[in-house]
């Protein structure tokens, strides 16, 4: 009994620290609508990542011509996605403004996005692009609820507008919410599907290979399927003397 109650202590030892780091992060996270399937939202997404957020952050993993996984062309990608003058199409995507400007002017750098799906969750950015608040104490003007203080402007409120952010006392405890306050050019529901469509991009630049994953397996199982029929067949033929 001893030793059973000692090691229940240390497997509750062990979970705590999840438990309370869980807890811990107390913004509540939207589910991104992620669909790597559909390609028309990942090529809307492409577009605005490479219009909208490669002026300050680099994608160093990922080629422009990675993009043909995702049904554009060549000659789509150098057309449509607004790429300075001298972007090849086997090139990387690089940031506009270099690294050490870009950190005098935010305080921070912004880090490199390649990956960032993988190393935040698309929830948590699909939350994150929709919680940017107005605040005159921020040096840029805003904040983020699922990021407090974060250096990065919002960088899309021409689309969603500006949100303030309301704080209601309860009795005894706090609850924030955030309110539009000034429209932009797109309603909720839009602006919403639009952030969907960039998280969905960055969860297919971190991990371009899924796709080709998703087409193999189907490959796999196809085989398996063949295999089961001959084998079965072979089965049927050696034992058919025994029985
Ligand atoms: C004007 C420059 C600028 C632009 C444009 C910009 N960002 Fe940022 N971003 C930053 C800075 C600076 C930070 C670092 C903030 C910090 O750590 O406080 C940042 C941080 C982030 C983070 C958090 C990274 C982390 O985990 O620490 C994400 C995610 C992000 N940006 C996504 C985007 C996306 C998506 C776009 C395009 C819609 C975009 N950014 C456009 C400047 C920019």
């Amino acid at each position: 009994m001893n030793t059973f109650k000692k090691l229940v202590a240390a497997a509750l030892l062990l979970v705590m620290p999840a438990v309370a780091l869980a807890s811990g992060a107390a913004v509540h996270l939207d589910q991104a609508p992620v669909n790597l399937e559909d390609q028309a939202s990942l090529q809307r997404g492409a577009k605005l990542f490479t219009s909208r957020c490669l002026a300050c952050h680099a994608a160093a993993s990922m080629r422009y011509n990675r993009l043909n996984d995702i049904g554009l062309s060549d000659e789509q990608i150098k057309t449509d996605l607004g790429l300075p003058e001298d972007t090849k199409v086997g090139d990387t995507m690089q940031a506009a403004m270099d690294a050490g400007s870009a950190k005098l002017a935010y305080g921070v750098a912004p880090p490199d996005l390649s990956v960032i799906a993988r190393s935040r969750s698309a929830d948590w950015l699909y939350t994150y692009l929709r919680s940017f608040y107005v605040d005159a104490n921020r040096p840029s003007g805003w904040n983020n609820t699922a990021f407090p203080n974060v250096g990065m402007p919002h960088v899309l409120a021409d689309l969603q507008g500006e949100q303030h952010l309301v704080v209601e006392a309860h009795d005894g405890h706090e609850t924030h919410k955030l309110e539009l306050a000034a429209p932009g050019s797109m309603t909720t529901a839009e602006y919403d599907a639009t952030a969907g469509d960039l998280v969905n991009y960055l969860v297919f630049m971190g991990e371009p290979a899924k796709l080709v994953r998703y087409k193999l397996g189907m490959i796999v199982l196809g085989f398996l399927a063949v295999l089961f029929v001959l084998v079965f067949a072979l089965k049927k033929e050696i034992w058919r003397d025994i029985h």
